[in-house]
């Protein structure tokens, strides 16, 4: 058997729409899709747990119901944005969160609360309020993935696309390599959710299969990509001599609780770099440390969270990592390094997921919908994946109803605008 393009295959199949990856865009764009009646059929790569959803930790950034504002938290992103995000699509998306949030408890997702019984949030940097909710103490994606992999549709795991096929009316298909060979699913909809890009880097948070797969199939489809210069590197990954690959992260919530920056000589590292000091945006942290080792000729920083009560409680992920190799945070400083960590660029969609290419669509890392331009605030990525998989979903079945409606200025991103 061969493709319209003469590719041979071994096998083929036929559904309404094909999700590419299993995190978190992915599985909500597929329920989302299998809920308005399409035939979805989600590929992923790796395992259950092979996703970047599974390592988050910090949390979700989601607009608290008092003290807090919709309006805070957009300046508070384009801030950290440094003056490339598209503030329509920003507002889009943070407004979304509550509900988002709310969808995703109701699915089944366990947020971790306080003594008061309300759900418990956290700060991280960039974030002038405390807003990030978390699960777990430090395992909130562990419970994303796990709540939507409970609810989820069967996926096909091991199985990586390889090619969008396309004719000029736009997506008819995709080929897939599974343990069977090589195959092609017929389908007249795309929607890439395959995460970041890390594994590029020596030294990153994201797991094994985050090697900017869904940029090169965008690109060979005929999408446009932008802002991929923009990669984010944390400023507190745990560091090992020669460490190489994945690395664990030791979550800026650790900072968000009153850990500390410090050098070799004990000295600050962000005193007078930045009014919000070591709960700066992420890049600006990085960069001061960054600035900090040249200066000393040395590999790692430290973080001082000596002084926290109850660490091992609220850090369980970052306590059984340091332990792992011989630290114990009660009573050691933590060496730590910055590490890619998040592709801010991707995929140029608007805020449904949608691209140029009819029928393709993207959602979560491998999308650039303009909410993080030049550097992502925190915790703002489940918030995306949440709201773009199922608008995406949602977009998909719309689109297969000829029920597309033409995106709108208000739902374009910047760029897109100006190059029409
Ligand atoms: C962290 O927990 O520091 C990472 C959260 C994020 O990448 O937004």
């Amino acid at each position: 058997m061969t493709t319209p393009t003469g590719v041979g295959v071994g096998w083929e199949a036929r559904a309404d729409l094909v999700v590419v990856g299993g995190g978190v865009a992915g599985l909500t764009a597929a329920r989302a899709a299998a809920r308005r009646g399409l035939t979805v059929l989600t590929l992923s790569k790796g395992g259950p747990t092979d996703t970047s959803t599974q390592y988050a930790q910090g949390g979700i950034a989601v607009v608290a119901p008092t003290g807090d504002s919709v309006d805070s938290h957009v300046a508070d992103t384009l801030a950290a944005g440094g003056g490339l995000c598209d503030e329509d699509a920003v507002r889009s998306i943070v407004s979304a969160g509550p509900h988002a949030v709310a969808a995703l408890t109701d699915l089944g997702a366990v947020f971790d609360r306080g003594r008061d019984g309300d759900v418990a949030r956290t700060r991280e940097g960039g974030h002038s309020t405390r807003r990030i909710i978390h699960a777990g103490g430090d395992a909130t994606g562990m419970e994303v993935q796990r709540a939507l992999n409970a609810a989820s549709l069967p996926v096909l795991f091991g199985a990586a696309a390889a090619r969008i096929l396309t004719d000029a009316r736009g997506v008819t298909g995709v080929l897939v390599l599974d343990e069977r060979g090589l195959g092609v699913v017929h389908t007249p909809a795309v929607l890439l959710a395959t995460g970041g890009l890390g594994q590029l880097y020596a030294c990153s948070t994201n797991p094994a299969g985050a090697t900017a797969d869904g940029i090169a199939l965008a690109l060979h489809a005929g999408a446009a990509v932008a802002d991929v210069e923009f990669v984010q590197f944390h400023p507190t990954v745990l560091y090992a001599r020669g460490g190489e690959g994945r690395r664990p992260l030791i979550s800026e919530a650790v900072r968000g609780e009153g850990a500390r920056l410090i050098d070799s000589h004990g000295a600050s590292i962000t005193a007078g770099v930045h009014p919000l000091g070591d709960l700066a945006p992420r890049d600006v942290v990085s960069r001061a440390i960054a600035e900090r080792l040249a200066v000393l000729g040395e590999e790692h920083v430290f973080l001082d969270a000596r002084h926290l009560d109850g660490f091992a409680e609220r850090f369980p992920t970052i306590t059984a990592s340091c332990l792992a190799v011989g630290l114990d945070p009660a009573d050691d400083l933590i060496p730590v390094a910055p590490a890619a960590h998040y592709s801010c660029g991707g995929v140029v969609t608007d805020v449904h997921g949608r691209t140029a290419v009819p029928g393709l669509y993207a959602a979560g890392e491998v999308a650039r919908t303009g909410l993080h331009g030049a550097n992502r605030l925190a915790s703002n990525s489940l918030l995306e994946g949440l709201v773009l998989g199922e608008r995406a979903g949602h977009a998909a079945a719309e689109e297969r109803a000829g029920l597309r409606v033409e995106a709108t200025d208000a739902t374009l991103p910047a760029r897109r605008r100006a190059d029409r």
